[in-house]
């Protein structure tokens, strides 16, 4: 049985249990609305340590004001489910309050340089903050020895891999690959506001990325592919904040060297904003 805990003491408690019995614990942070790509990463974390605390926390700080935060799926009991079926031993469900005692406005916040200036900083203000934010707070409260996160959120694995370093947590951080629909479109549960004719046609999304990969491999210069692939997104009725080809760190290749390199796009189709990203080598 997976044990919910809303408690931090109990949590607390359980995680030094674990340790004074010399068990490994990896932890997998979520907003919830569980699906196969959350799934996956507790599976990998389960391969990773002899525990599995997964928390789920819709994250007020990391929203914009314009945001979905309100509107955000809540689905802790089918949750629940879901996590123990892919063997995750406890579910950390905090409650806002236990999260920030002082309130969301007078919370001690950590801020990322660098990386989070562009991309989805650019677009979303203060998102990386909140998340940083955030996870700094779960990293202390279930103090675990790995931590996944997904590619999907390639920037935020970033982010996520510059603080560890930086404030030097004794934690691995783990990535985990991306898993789609059928279509190929990335699971998200954002994928629930599309309607079915658009989930349909945001397997583009995923399209175009492989197109970027093909053109910048085939030698056309980086500017060009980006701005054909953005054209192609807005002619595709999509609203694309970002059509680009970077390198791992986020920083800009020049033209015609060699490396790996990531193609990353957010498009609003609709009212639904979605991410998606493709990893490969120039
Ligand atoms: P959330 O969007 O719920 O995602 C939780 C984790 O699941 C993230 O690491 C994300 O990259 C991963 N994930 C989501 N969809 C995936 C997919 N299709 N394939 C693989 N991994 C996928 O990311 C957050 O929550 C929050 O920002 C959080 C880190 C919990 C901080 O609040």
């Amino acid at each position: 049985m997976i044990e919910i805990l809303t408690d931090l003491a109990a949590l607390r408690a359980r995680v030094s249990q674990w340790r004074r019995e010399g068990l490994t614990v990896a932890f997998v942070p979520t907003m919830g609305n569980l699906h196969d790509g959350h799934f996956s990463l507790v599976r990998l974390a389960r391969s990773h340590a002899d525990r599995v605390v997964a928390s789920v926390f819709v994250n007020p700080t990391q929203f914009g004001p314009n945001e979905d935060f309100g509107q955000y799926p809540r689905t802790p009991d089918a949750d629940a489910r879901g996590l123990e079926a892919a063997g995750c031993d406890a579910m950390w469900l905090p409650s806002v309050e236990t999260m920030y005692p002082y309130g969301v406005d007078a919370t001690v916040r950590v801020q990322v340089p660098g990386v989070t200036t562009t991309l989805e900083g650019a677009h979303r203000p203060g998102h990386f903050d909140g998340v940083a934010t955030v996870v700094s707070r779960l990293f202390l409260q279930v103090q675990p020895d790995v931590a996944v996160f997904g590619r999907k959120d390639y920037q935020q694995l970033a982010v996520i891999r510059y603080m560890v370093r930086d404030m030097a947590f004794p934690i691995e951080i783990v990535g985990a690959d991306i898993v789609r629909e059928a279509n190929g479109l990335a699971m998200s549960s954002r994928n629930q506001y599309l309607s079915a004719d658009e989930r349909a046609h945001a397997a583009r999304i995923r399209q175009c990325l492989l197109a970027m990969a093909a053109a910048v491999r085939s030698g056309q210069p980086r500017a060009e592919v980006e701005q054909q692939a953005a054209e192609r997104l807005a002619a595709d009725s999509f609203a694309p904040d970002y059509a680009v080809v970077r390198r791992p760190d986020l920083t800009e290749p020049g033209d015609g060297e060699r490396g790996p390199r990531v193609a990353l796009i957010a498009a609003r189709l609709g009212r639904t904003r979605l991410i998606d990203n493709f990893e490969f080598d120039a």
